[in-house]
């Protein structure tokens, strides 16, 4: 979805400093927007680590000489697929920190950028379960009810310096993790994990990386400026039920 995202920003011309823990993304990113009209930078970063993220919003700032918005997107999934009584508290610790002390970093160190500017656009990833929930991810919707809570915050607080901050949802996507999801609904035939989350969506499929990225760059670029606070699902109509 991180690929996806940065995808599109290139194609609207936006700069952008792509960030993942492994190298090996960001080469494929880059080979990929070769030619594209937006300069597009990477660095390597943990990020849910305090100092790795305050290193990439300096590069980013004395590459581009400001911000104008941040897309935090990365994250682990569960693990461990268990009733929250057998899942190891260790899971819980880093779920919590790579999922919701990311989007916690990724806010706090880009703020006084984007209020230095006039203002800016803030969007967060969370899930289906970010509130909704579901057996044997506890962790992982623990961690993602966070973000919901602390993006809300954030639209609150920084609303008089014309930042808007939103949190795009999607449902089970095309991507490794989706991958890793079926193989822990369903060890012996992940087909049928697939089929569970498919047998979710109104339309008989899951979300495409793409779609739930589009989402977030219309939030990041083109929404109205009232448009702040908002859990925005993408999730072939899942959370209607
Ligand atoms: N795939 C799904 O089914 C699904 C469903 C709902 C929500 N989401 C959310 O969407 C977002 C994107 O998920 P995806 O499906 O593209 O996952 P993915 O596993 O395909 O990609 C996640 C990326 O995040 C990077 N990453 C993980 N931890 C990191 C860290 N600490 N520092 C830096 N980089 C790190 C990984 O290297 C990887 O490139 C995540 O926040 C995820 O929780 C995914």
């Amino acid at each position: 979805m991180g690929s996806a995202a940065v995808r599109q920003l290139a194609e609207r011309g936006v700069n952008v400093l792509a960030v993942d823990w492994k190298q090996d993304g960001l080469e494929r990113l880059l080979a990929d927007v070769a030619g594209s009209p937006a300069e597009i930078i990477t660095t390597t970063a943990d990020v849910a680590d305090a100092g790795h993220v305050q290193d990439y919003v300096a590069q980013a700032v004395a590459r581009f000489g400001g911000l104008d918005g941040v897309f935090n997107i990365a994250g682990i999934g569960t693990g461990e697929f268990k009733r929250l009584g057998e899942v190891q508290n260790e899971t819980f610790d880093e779920v919590m920190r790579v999922n919701a002390r990311s989007a916690w970093l990724g806010m706090k160190y880009v703020l006084p950028h984007l209020v230095a500017r006039g203002g800016g656009a803030i969007v967060n990833t969370g899930s289906h379960l970010a509130w909704h929930a579901a057996p044997t991810f506890s962790a992982y919707t623990a961690s993602k009810h966070a973000v919901v809570g602390m993006t809300k915050a954030v639209a609150l607080e920084y609303g008089s310096d014309n930042v808007r901050a939103n949190i795009v949802c999607p449902s089970a996507m095309e991507t490794a993790m989706g991958q890793e999801a079926a193989e822990g609904i369903d060890p012996d035939d992940p087909r049928i994990g697939w089929q569970i989350m498919i047998d979710q969506s109104a339309n008989g499929r899951v979300a495409r990386p793409e779609e739930t990225a589009a989402v977030g760059v219309w939030l990041l670029l083109d929404a109205p400026e009232h448009v702040s606070g908002v859990v925005f699902p993408v999730d072939g109509a899942q959370s209607a039920k």
